[in-house]
């Protein structure tokens, strides 16, 4: 490898306007306290250039933990029978959306459920356009694997952004955590399919990975950020695992924040202009500044929960998630206090990305 000279490999991957899967790597790799601030110095960089300093909000509504899914690592998960399940009516998430947007603020309200089959086509498309009918906002889907005509149904109705994590790139490990049955055929070119098919319908489109689940290598997670760029989406959307006591993978170790961290730095210093949040499972492994170190290392989303404080401990997809004894008045300030504690603002208009 060709090196400036007096210019360390870490300056010389750095100062690199490409990188390749070793570089990738190599940063992952990287442990050391100097080494480390340099990478989350670069990414905040990227950041600032590339995004600016606007911190945009979603604020998310998790409406029902109803799942006709079996995924391994998932709290709300349909063998987990310990678990009470809910559903919020539909008249319900419009007025719960409603306070979000003209009392709390927010731009984008992002529904987020189990695959849960008991909201039709059609009550998911009257949801979506009773809110905007109601709220100058956006409107987010992450309700899982549909059909691609209903979301083109859900698009036409005005909904513009889906959230649907790949989970991991590592086919094997994939398998090994989506058990198929004749309802549900988890298959990862099903949900890599997916992905495409909705950008091609129009979503600006996030996804993710998960780090740190079991097998998963310091490879695998350079080519989840490899796999970012091949899809083209607009937001990374990517946490921790963290091992739920109530699943088969219960004793198996949890994901870290450090390592979340140097995703997040890297998959902005690869990607630069897509959005990145900061998501809630990282603040779970780091209550008191996660979400601040995240915003300092190429993060530029938060997204803070706006389901009414009784759902909030039933859709523990991980054990000890925040904000459960909090509401969503209290999480919108929260987020607040937290950006301004970085020197950042939070974005006023609807936080659209950049990458088309
Ligand atoms: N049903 C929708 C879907 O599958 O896209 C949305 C809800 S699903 C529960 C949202 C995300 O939670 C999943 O994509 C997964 O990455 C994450 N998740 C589930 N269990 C988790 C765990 N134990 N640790 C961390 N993240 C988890
Ligand atoms: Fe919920 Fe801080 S974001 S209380």
């Amino acid at each position: 490898m060709m090196k400036g000279i007096c210019t360390s490999e870490l300056d010389y991957i750095l100062g690199k306007d490409e990188l390749t899967k070793e570089d990738i790597v190599f940063l992952l790799k990287l442990h050391k306290k100097d080494d480390l601030h340099e990478l989350f110095r670069k990414a905040d960089e990227v950041r600032q250039r590339y995004i600016g300093n606007a911190v945009h909000t979603r604020g998310i509504l998790e409406f029902s933990n109803y799942c006709k899914n079996d995924c391994l690592y998932c709290g709300i998960r349909k063998s987990n029978i310990k678990l009470k399940r809910y559903r919020i009516e539909p008249k319900d998430i419009i007025k719960i959306a409603e306070n979000a947007v003209n009392n709390l603020g927010f731009r984008t309200v992002l529904l987020q459920s189990g695959e849960d089959d008991f909201y039709s086509e059609e009550i998911i498309e009257n949801i979506i356009k009773n809110i905007l009918k109601k709220c100058n906002c956006r409107v987010a889907l992450s309700i899982g694997e549909r059909k691609i005509e209903e979301y083109k149904r859900f698009y036409e109705a005005g909904a513009r952004r889906c959230l649907i994590r790949f989970e991991t790139s590592n086919k094997e490990i994939f398998k090994k955590l989506h058990p198929s049955s004749s309802l549900t055929k988890n298959f990862f070119e099903k949900r890599i399919w997916l992905i495409r098919e909705l950008k091609k319908v129009g979503y600006q489109v996030g996804t993710g990975p998960m780090i740190g689940l079991p097998e998963q290598k310091t490879n695998d997670l350079a080519e989840d950020i490899l796999l970012y760029d091949k899809l083209n989406i607009n937001m990374a959307g990517m946490g921790p695992f963290i091992c739920h006591p109530d699943t088969p993978l219960n004793g198996n170790k949890s994901g870290t924040f450090n390592t979340t961290l140097k995703m997040i730095a890297v998959t902005r210093i690869v990607c630069k202009d897509i959005f990145i949040s900061a998501t809630t499972a990282l603040q779970t492994l780091n209550r008191i500044n996660g979400r601040e170190l995240a915003l300092q290392a190429g993060a530029n989303l938060l997204m803070p929960n706006i389901t009414p404080k009784k759902y909030r401990e039933l859709y523990q997809l991980y054990p000890n998630k925040v904000c459960i004894y909090e509401n969503p008045y209290d999480c919108a300030n929260c987020v607040k206090k937290v950006v301004s504690s970085v020197g950042r603002t939070i974005g006023k208009d609807y936080g659209d990305t950049i990458r088309k």
